[in-house]
């Protein structure tokens, strides 16, 4: 079965992220394995540093090694949270390139109506430096979260039913 490496940009416990990754990956276990690539432990990215630590090292293999990439990520300050551009910087220095040519998608959500769009929009254009296979559609830009979200369980059918429908076009994606 096809391994899948999901990284979550939120670091908190209480993440509306965390809780569409594991909706999502129990969406999908009959099409492939959704695993985490943790960034938590990721110290701050300086080029200073010339031994790669262990922590990055362990998630620049899980990347290289797996079918494809899912971000589940939120919008900061209209942009990409700082500890997942730390993780993108550190792999990016990787001799192996693992992003390179990796079928990936973005799911995103957000309390506001917008869905972290401006956020998936500068990931992507960091994808094209470190040539990510990004999906194009469906997009996934989940408004209103908090609504949907509830007791760490995603409570709203369309969401689900969309979900299901990015299941299906992400899997043929990584087949491509
Ligand atoms: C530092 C910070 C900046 C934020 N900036 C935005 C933003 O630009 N756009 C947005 O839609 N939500 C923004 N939010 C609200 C987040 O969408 C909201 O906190 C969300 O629940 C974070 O995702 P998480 O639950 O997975 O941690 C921001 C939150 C924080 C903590």
């Amino acid at each position: 079965m096809k391994k899948i490496v999901g990284i979550i940009g939120s670091l908190r416990k209480d993440s509306i992220h965390r809780v569409l990754f594991n909706e999502y990956k129990e969406i999908s276990n009959d099409q492939f394995e959704l695993i985490e690539g943790e960034i938590k432990d990721l110290p701050l990215y300086n080029q200073d540093i010339e031994d790669q630590p262990n922590s990055v090292a362990a998630l620049a293999r899980k990347v290289a090694s797996a079918d494809g990439i899912l971000f589940f990520s939120p919008e900061y300050n209209y942009s990409i949270p700082g500890g997942l551009k730390n993780a993108l910087d550190w792999i990016s220095r990787d001799d192996d390139k693992p992003f390179d040519r990796k079928p990936a998608a973005i799911i995103g959500a957000s309390p506001g109506a917008i869905g972290t769009a401006r956020m998936q929009y500068h990931l992507r254009q960091v994808g094209v430096f470190l040539n990510i296979d990004f999906l194009n559609k469906p997009e996934v830009m989940v408004g209103k979260a908090y609504d949907k979200i509830k007791d760490g369980r995603l409570i709203d059918d369309g969401t689900i039913q969309f979900l299901k429908k990015h299941v299906e076009a992400f899997s043929a994606h990584i087949e491509n």
